[in-house]
């Protein structure tokens, strides 16, 4: 089959600046085998909150019983210095995590449903109808506390035990969060399914059906597409990206699942091409090896094994002499 590629599309339609939400305190340290003390969740979205993110979800309120890693999250969300301007996010499945999340005080609120059956119910324990009713409810504590909603859509873009999500099934889940007042949408390709071609079709007739929708792609880097779907999205004015600092992550009822994009190998990337997201890379990457010694592991993120492109190493012996003098 022949294919017409048009070159230049996608990197020269850049935008100057996009927004990085953190979301290694909860995509990532949910899925963490060794419990992580109350203390250090602190310090680390204190840190956090020092490099210019703008946006972190610190934890959920879930079951404990279903993941005691963030059991603590209130006590997280009452202990952590909020620096103004940030917003701080958790994640809820029903109306009993959207009144602990508003009693926390926390900035927004994410629900959680997933476009197909089969991880919904080994995520939630509900059939997708009976998580919508429930995120009605959910809707309606967060519309009289005033706190706003985002929608996440676990394996929008596939599904480990059922395979293809039709585009009709995810656009009914959308209008759905859409009509029960969500201010932004969050794709999630759980288990890293996604390709870039896959993400262009879908943002190509999601976006322009909902207009006013914030849309937010999330990703897990399981299969190493994340950055290229990343790039994909932003062609369809996508500028909000989920990410995980060190690539901490991955869904506990997901299985092959791994963890998120990285945040500071996503956004030395950006730098690197110009775009913008306020963050000291720096700071981060120093936060990053914090993460590492935190969990007790090393972490999937590239940057802080290899340096900025900007590293530079010294010649071996012998060679300077022999460069040829440019002309
Ligand atoms: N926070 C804390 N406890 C909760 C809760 C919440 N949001 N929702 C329910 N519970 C408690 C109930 O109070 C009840 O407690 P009890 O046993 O002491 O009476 C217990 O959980 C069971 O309640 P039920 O409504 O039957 O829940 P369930 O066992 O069917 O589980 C969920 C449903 C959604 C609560 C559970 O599947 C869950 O928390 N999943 C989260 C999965 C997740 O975070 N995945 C990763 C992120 S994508
Ligand atoms: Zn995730």
């Amino acid at each position: 089959m022949t294919r017409v590629v048009k070159f230049g599309t996608v990197l020269d339609q850049l935008p100057p600046d996009v927004t990085m939400y953190e979301v290694g305190p909860r995509d990532g340290l949910q899925n963490e085998s060794r419990m992580v003390p109350t203390d250090d969740k602190v310090k680390l979205i204190d840190a956090l909150s020092e490099t210019g993110l703008r946006a972190i979800e610190i934890t959920s309120f879930v079951n404990p019983k279903w993941i005691p890693q963030l059991a603590d999250g209130s006590e997280v969300a009452q202990r952590i210095v909020r620096k103004p301007g940030i917003v701080y996010s958790a994640l809820v499945p029903n109306e009993k995590g959207a009144v602990g999340a508003v009693d926390a005080g926390v900035d927004e609120i994410h629900t959680v449903v997933s476009a197909s059956e089969s991880h919904n119910l080994a995520n939630v324990n509900m059939t997708i109808a009976e998580s919508l009713v429930k995120l009605g409810a959910v809707a309606e504590v967060a519309r009289r506390a005033g706190v706003p909603v985002v929608s996440g859509i676990s394996c929008s873009f596939g599904c480990p035990f059922e395979g293809d999500v039709p585009l009709a099934h995810l656009e009914s889940v959308v209008a759905r969060l859409v009509d029960l007042g969500a201010r932004g949408i969050g794709l999630a390709d759980t288990t890293g399914m996604a390709n870039p071609a896959q993400v262009g079709r879908v943002l190509a007739r999601l976006v322009p059906r909902f207009p006013g929708v914030e849309w937010t792609l999330h990703t897990h880097d399981t299969r190493a597409m994340a950055i290229p779907n990343i790039l994909a999205a932003m062609e369809y004015g996508v500028t909000h990206f989920d990410a995980s600092i060190g690539g901490l992550g991955g869904c506990p009822f997901a299985p092959g699942a791994s963890g998120n994009v990285c945040t500071e190998d996503l956004i030395h990337c950006l730098h690197a091409m110009g775009v913008e997201t306020g963050v000291d890379l720096d700071a981060l990457i120093e936060t990053s090896k914090r993460v590492q010694e935190i969990v007790g592991r090393g972490l999937p993120g590239q940057l802080v094994k290899a340096g900025k492109w900007d590293r530079r190493y010294p010649l071996p012996d012998g060679v300077r002499e022999r460069i040829p003098a440019r002309a």
